[in-house]
């Protein structure tokens, strides 16, 4: 008999656990404590934008494999429990709030099965699964728990969920590995690699890789100053240093830097553990990866101001994106919008285009303009930034907009653009790490 799962937490990574798991042919219960989130999900409506996942969702609720609740003891006949619950970064300080992760323990706790197994894929600071696990044993001793850090992109959720590069199990006992592996049998059998760990393994090998990505992009935006400085290229750069297979070119896109759910709040999340484990200075690095991070974003505004005035009272700025990177409708920390912001702040009149992050950008920043339509941002617009690389934008007719903006200056946040073209249809480009040849 198929194992029968439970879902703690239907958001991107809840509901996309779900979907997938049903996909693959077990019974999955998801439950989330808002109604209105079970509500929609159980109408098959996804409450983000995430590619072909409102299409799984619905073939699943259809195969009748998949339901969602909001009571707990519904989940009571499951046998394996994922936590898949966000830990946000506190309000006042840099540490991972573990509201939700300890109270999903605790709601769950009675409701497991003898020989019942509860995993943990949400990114929790080293050590919190261990505490959990004995918090557990001492509610329900015939249970046990392990750790699967999940490490699905937005906007590949469904993908990397059902073909992960690899699988990450913490685990304390034999018997949950076993049923770690039926639960990723169909992946075992596409031999995706498959690591064991111990509970504090599993958790900081899901740091250390966001921290490894933040690092690598800090890394190409610092070598993109140094070509502002010396009238390098980092287009350029970033290419040749990637050739080197010990590199890669993935994850070298220079421009305005990382934002999202993850990646800014798990560095400084990791940051603030390490101090507390006395290891702070292992991980120092970290605060400069931060902070090149969000150098990138003055960096674009010097570059607004260099080409229209320091005063940016009144001047027309559109921006092309909100959500803090394409195929994605999440605007949490998206330099597009804090770049946005800033320069309306200091008095400009921006409107914002996005394709799928409107609504949320709004409830964000009230205060912004936003247009549904290209046309209409640009309109009269004084300046175009372009701040999140959706394909629509890769698509626009230079020549063709040209005739609608004011003045036709563009900086490109994203290095996506194609300068030549740009440049031939009679714009002024700019883009950052690239401030040659103007
Ligand atoms: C990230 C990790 O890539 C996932 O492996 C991980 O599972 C996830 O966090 C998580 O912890 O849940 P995600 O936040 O979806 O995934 O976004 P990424 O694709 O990593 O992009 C993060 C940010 O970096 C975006 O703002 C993107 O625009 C920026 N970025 C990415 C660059 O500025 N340059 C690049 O070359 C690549």
């Amino acid at each position: 008999m198929a194992l029968k799962l439970s879902v703690i937490g239907t958001g991107y990574l809840g509901a996309t656990h779900a979907a997938c798991m049903a996909s693959l042919g077990f019974n999955v219960i998801g439950f989330d404590t808002e109604p209105e989130k079970v509500a929609l999900l159980s109408q098959g409506k996804v409450p983000f934008y995430e590619p072909d996942l409102e299409e799984l969702l619905i073939a699943q609720l259809k195969s009748k494999r998949l339901t969602f609740t909001n009571k707990v003891e519904d989940l009571a006949d499951a046998d394996v429990h994922f936590i898949c619950v966000g830990t946000p970064q506190i309000k006042n300080g840099n540490a991972a709030d573990l509201i939700y992760v300890n109270s999903a323990l605790e709601s769950i706790a009675k409701h497991v099965k003898p020989g019942g197994l509860v995993v943990g894929k949400s990114t929790v600071p080293v050590g919190t699964a261990t505490k959990l696990r004995n918090r557990l044993l001492e509610l329900n001793p015939k249970a046990d728990l392990a750790w699967n850090p999940e490490f699905l992109r937005e906007g590949f959720a469904v993908e990397d969920t059902l073909r992960p590069n690899r699988l990450v199990v913490g685990v304390v006992n034999d018997s949950a590995e076993k049923i770690l592996k039926e639960v990723y049998a169909t992946n075992l059998k596409e031999n995706t690699p498959w690591v064991r760990a111990d509970l504090p393994t599993a958790e900081l090998v899901k740091v250390a890789a966001n921290s490894f990505l933040a690092t690598k992009i800090s890394f190409i935006n610092a070598m993109a100053e140094v070509c502002e400085a010396s009238g390098g290229d980092v287009t350029v750069l970033a290419k040749a240093i990637g050739y080197d297979p010990r590199i890669g070119n993935r994850f070298l896109q220079a421009g305005i830097g990382f934002g999202g759910g993850c990646l800014p709040k798990d560095i400084r999340a990791f940051m603030a553990r390490a101090e507390e484990l006395g290891a702070s200075q292992a991980v120092e690095f970290l605060k400069e990866i931060d902070a090149i991070n969000l150098r990138a974003r003055q960096r674009i505004i010097e570059l607004v101001r260099k080409d229209l005035s320091d005063d940016l009272v009144g001047k027309k700025v559109a921006v092309l994106g909100a959500a803090f990177k394409p195929d994605s409708d999440d605007v949490r920390d998206s330099p597009a919008l804090d770049i946005s912001a800033q320069i309306q702040a200091a008095g400009a009149h921006v409107t914002v285009h996005d394709p799928k992050a409107i609504s949320n950008a709004q409830k964000r920043f009230p205060g912004l303009n936003f247009s549904q339509d290209i046309n209409s941002t640009l309109m009269d617009s004084e300046i175009v930034l372009h701040l999140t690389e959706w394909k629509i934008y890769r698509d626009i007719d230079p020549k063709q907009v040209k005739k609608v903006v004011k003045t036709a200056i563009m900086i490109d946040g994203r290095n996506a653009l194609d300068r030549d073209l740009w440049r031939s249809a009679g714009w002024k480009f700019r883009a950052l790490g690239r401030t040659t040849g103007e």
